[in-house]
């Protein structure tokens, strides 16, 4: 069982940026990477880095506290010192709106 939560527009994340978003207890990264959107939690695994605040380039954000690294569409870790993957969610875009499926 899974269920919806719409997390924001569409035109509240600018192309090749992140937007940090509540929700619950659920604090996540929205990320336009060209028009496609992502979503994965906030919160770096390696400290108390921000991935919204990062830097993007390609499918990879950068923790702006360490430098560690993510892939923003699998949650991989792609840089060090970070050893433990991010969180992804399902993300769809619904009538203009970022829409991801959590588990419950
Ligand atoms: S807190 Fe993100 S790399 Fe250290």
């Amino acid at each position: 069982m899974s269920t919806r939560i719409e997390l924001c527009n569409t035109g509240e994340v600018a192309a090749g940026s992140a937007l940090r978003v509540e929700n619950g207890d659920l604090i996540l990264a929205v990320y336009n990477l060209d028009g496609e959107f992502y979503v994965t939690d906030d919160a770096c695994t390696h400290g108390p880095g921000s991935l919204s605040e990062g830097y993007i380039e390609d499918d990879i954000v950068e923790c702006n506290f360490h430098g560690g690294q993510f892939n923003i569409k699998t949650g991989e870790v792609a840089a060090p010192p970070c050893m433990v993957p991010i969180k992804t969610y399902p993300t769809t875009v619904e009538n203009g709106k970022v829409v991801i499926e959590v588990d419950g």
